[in-house]
Parts: C-alpha cells; structure tokens; sequence
C-alpha cells in the first residue's frame, strides 16, 4: 500500500517580474538563502553543481546539453514549498517570459527605488493583469538614495491602475536610512536586523508621512489583493536583506495556494483526483546532435508519480513519463511525486507543444494560454530558393516551441516572422542554420504589426475582399491582420467595429 500522505501539501507557486538590473537576481538569491536552499549568497551556482550530480536533470543536462537550471527553483520555510519560476527577463525577452506567467499563481514586483517603473515591469505587469495575477510590490535598494516613497507608491498606483497599500515604511533611505517599520506590528528593524516597538511620531518626517499614510493609502485588502485590483507594497534591499523576510511572510500568508484552472468542458480544481497539467513551456536541445526537448509542465491536480502516463488530449496520445526531471527543496531531494502548483520537466521528442494538456483522467483543455501579438515582423528569405519545405517545417517546428510565431500571407509568397524580443532573431537564424540546415536571411517586412482577426463570418469575408494584402495565417490556420503602423490599425479598427483585433489569441 502506499503510505505516502494523501492529503494535498501547500504550495506558492509565482514569479518574479522586474526591469533589468532593478534585483530580480539578488532577490532571488536572497530567497532561496533565507528559505534554506542555499547556504551564502553566491552560491547558487557552487552547490548547484555538486547537487546537481546527483539528479537525474543534471544528467540529462550534461548528456544533451539542455540547460534547464535555472527554470523552477524551490525552497521551504514553515512548511510551506515555494516554487519560483524563472522568466527570463533580459534582452532574451521572449514569449516563453510571457507563457512563464500562465504557470504561476502570482508574482513579485521588483521595482529599483531610484528608478520606479520601467519598461519591462510595465509589459509584464500587463500579462499579469490580463490573468489577475495577484501582485506583491517589492520596491528594492532602499539602502541607497531614491525617490521618495510617496512618489513611488502614486506612480505605481497612476501607472498600473493599481491601488497601493504599503505595509512598511523606510525610515530614510542611502545614508539616512535607519531601518524599516512595519506598519501593521509597528515595530521598526534596524540595519543590523533587530527588531522593537517604536514609536515615530516625534521623528521628523517620518512622523508627519505615517500619518499621511494612513489617510491617503487603502488598507491591505486580501481579497483586492487576491482580484489583482491592489498591490501591497514592501520597501527592502534584497543586497543587504533590508525587508527579505517580510516579503517571504507575505507570500506565505497572502499569496494563493494554486486555484482551479479555467478548462473546457470545466475548470480543473487542485483538488481532483485526475492528474493534470498544461504545458507553458519547452525547452530545445542546445545540442544539434539531439533533438530531444523538455517540456515543462505545471501540475493543476492530482498527485503525480514517476512513471505515470498521462493522456496528451486532442491527439488521444499515451505519454510515460519515466524520467520527468522533478524540482525539489532541499530535503525533498529524493521524492518521487509532485502535487498541484509543482512543475515537472518531461523530456520528449517534440512530441509535447505548449498549450497542450495532459492528464490521467477525463480529457480536459485547460485554456487562457494566449499567443502574444509579436512586436517586431520580420521577412524571411531563403539563400537556396530549393529549401523552402526544410523552411516551412522549420518555422513550424520553432513556432511550435515558442520561438517565433509565423506568419504566412493570403497573397504572396514571402513568409513573415514575429517575435516580441530583437534576441529571438538571432537564436531563431543560428538555428535554422545549425539545426536545419537552412540558409536563410531577414528582410525589412511591410508590416509593422499583426492582430488576431475575429467576428462574424460574413464581415470577415467583406473585410477579407479589401484587406486581402494584409492577410495573414498563422501556423494553426487562425487569420491575422497585419497592419503597417499602430496609426493605420486604429484607423481600420474604427472603421470595422463589428470585427475584432486582438493582441492575444488563445490556443485553438
Ligand atoms: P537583475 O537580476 O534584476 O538584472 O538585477 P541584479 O540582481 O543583477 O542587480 C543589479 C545590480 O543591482 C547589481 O549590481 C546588484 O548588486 C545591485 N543590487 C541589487 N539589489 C540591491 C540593493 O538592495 N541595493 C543596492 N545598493 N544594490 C542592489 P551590479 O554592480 O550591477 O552587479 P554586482 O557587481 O554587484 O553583482
């Protein structure tokens, strides 16, 4: 019998969105630090190794050269597992960051104290909300001077149509700074990390801004909080561990526990007893003699054993999955199962597309994991016009990965590509070369943008007969408009009002 406990663990499953070099890296560290999974800062990738020998990850790893380190990293405290989910967040910025944020329950918010909101922690705030992904705000390097914090909770509330409830207060900030108060116990931590009551008023400006606090910030609703309508806001330092543990508490007392999963024909509860999970992510072979993927899972329900197979639903396909690579805290190093809100690595041969469901249990679809309008539309064309079949299944084969999406035009022949990071060019022409052996270069593209075009038949087939030039499929069929510039999409939106334009396609 199996004398493995029945009843589900807890799990924080999130992510954390920032703008490069505003600390999503320190924290991180900081994280697994105070959540026991590393033993210094910096160490990450020491003990990474040595651990690492011993899973079976590693040695997929180092037999195929798939670098899936990073993706999921997991830690304990309080007996609570938190899984935080990498989005790679520099200049590789690509549909996979924005498909990390399907698999998560919420999100961290690092915002550099000097800078606020910057571009990226905009776009990806963006995604959260259309998920009403819960938000913590964690205003990072108060050990250093920075805007004024009422400057920055209006700008996060302005700018993201977010309420704000700060739960702790910087007593100065750079050279003044004395320490952090908590709002709720009213007690102030020191640099040096002790912690008493402390009573402010008396203390110039500090006195007269609490008071401000209180009447002009909502206070910390959860279930606001829970909607995505309110961010509570911590100020810290992840470098020098200023508000790290606070931050941990919060996680831990507000932060949900994984929630039913919106599927057809009904939504999947972490409490069912079916196995299932979606696929948010997959992971090629770095190594061109491979062609091996992972396939990165999120568990909706259900209890996931090793050697379990699991259903691919739409195609009917039985997958085993014999040798899922498993992410564990530290002491869980040698477990056998996941639960809902773990991810599991599934390597496979391509088998597995994101957005695909599987389960052990009646199919299910689990849905809300939308395509991403690509921000830069790029031509693509062959130095050897005789390798257009190798082409076409190349594109397919990297739309399918989340690389690139493509775009095939109702009129012509020039194959256009989209993608919403400048890097996923270069990865996708090195490997068109390397992998495929094709040729290929990219050209200027007439088109600057592309929607999701949807309505009624009828006004399509109207719309179609002026627009055919700027008609497009994708590589599941679905018709797209592309338009030349934002000015000229507004322009055709306004005059189509009975159609309509997405930034966003769900799976079909
Ligand atoms: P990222 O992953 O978001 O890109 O940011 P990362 O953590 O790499 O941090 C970017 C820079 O900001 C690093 O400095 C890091 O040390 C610094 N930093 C992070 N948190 C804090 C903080 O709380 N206070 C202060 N003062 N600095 C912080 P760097 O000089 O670019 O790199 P390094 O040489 O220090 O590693």
């Amino acid at each position: 019998m199996d004398s493995r406990p029945t009843t589900r663990p807890d799990r924080r499953t999130f992510a954390i969105i920032s703008h490069p070099d505003a600390g999503k890296t320190t924290l991180t560290e900081k994280l697994l630090l105070f959540g026991g999974a590393i033993h210094a800062a910096g160490e990450v990738k020491a003990r990474g190794q040595a651990r690492r020998a011993r899973s079976d990850w590693m040695k997929i790893e180092q037999q195929r050269g798939i670098s899936v380190t990073s993706s999921v990293m997991t830690f304990e405290r309080d007996g609570l597992t938190f899984n935080l989910l990498d989005t790679p967040g520099h200049e590789d910025f690509s549909e996979d960051t924005y498909r990390t944020l399907t698999a998560v329950d919420s999100a961290v918010m690092v915002i550099d104290a000097a800078r606020g909101i910057e571009a990226q922690t905009r776009k990806l705030f963006e995604v959260c909300r259309l998920r009403s992904v819960p938000i913590i705000t964690f205003v990072n390097k108060v050990d250093r001077e920075g805007r004024h914090p009422f400057d920055l909770l209006d700008e996060i509330a302005s700018d993201l149509a977010l309420d704000v409830s700060p739960m702790n207060w910087p007593v100065g900030m750079g050279g003044t700074f004395e320490g952090l108060y908590n709002l709720e116990t009213k007690q102030l931590t020191k640099p040096d990390g002790t912690t008493a009551p402390a009573d402010l008023s008396g203390h110039d400006p500090v006195g007269e801004e609490l008071a401000l606090i209180d009447a002009g910030y909502a206070a910390f609703d959860e279930v606001a909080y829970r909607h995505g309508d309110l961010t509570p806001v911590f100020f810290g330092s992840a470098l020098k561990d200023f508000g790290v543990s606070e931050l941990i508490d919060a996680l831990a007392r507000f932060a949900p526990s994984p929630r039913p999963q919106p599927a057809e024909p009904e939504a999947v509860s972490p409490d069912d007893a079916a196995v299932t999970g979606f696929i948010f992510k997959v992971q090629a072979n770095m190594n061109p003699m491979h062609r091996d993927r992972v396939a990165f899972m999120r568990l909706c329900s259900g209890k996931f054993k090793r050697g379990m197979k699991l259903n691919q639903v739409g195609t009917g396909k039985a997958i085993a999955v014999h040798s899922p690579i498993l992410f564990f805290a530290q002491n869980r190093e040698t477990a056998e199962e996941a639960w809902p809100g773990d991810i599991i690595g599934i390597p496979n041969h391509g088998t597995l597309r994101v957005g695909d469901t599987l389960t052990d249990g009646p199919p299910k679809t689990i849905t809300g994991l939308p395509n991403f309008a690509p921000e830069i539309l790029r031509r693509i064309a062959l130095k050897d016009p005789t390798k257009t079949k190798q082409l076409r299944k190349a594109l397919d084969d990297l739309a399918e990965e989340g690389i690139i999406q493509v775009f095939y035009p109702e009129v012509g022949s020039a194959w256009v590509v989209g993608v919403v990071g400048q890097l996923q060019l270069e990865v996708l022409i090195s490997r068109l070369e390397v992998e495929y052996k094709v040729d290929a270069k990219l050209e200027p593209s007439p088109w600057d943008t592309a929607r999701w075009l949807a309505g009624d038949a009828r006004d399509i087939d109207a719309f179609a007969t002026i627009h055919r030039g700027a008609l497009a499929r994708d590589r599941d069929g679905a018709l797209v408009f592309m338009a030349k510039d934002a000015w000229e999409l507004n322009y055709v939106k306004e005059r189509n009002p009975n159609l309509r334009f997405s930034a966003t396609k769900e799976r079909a």
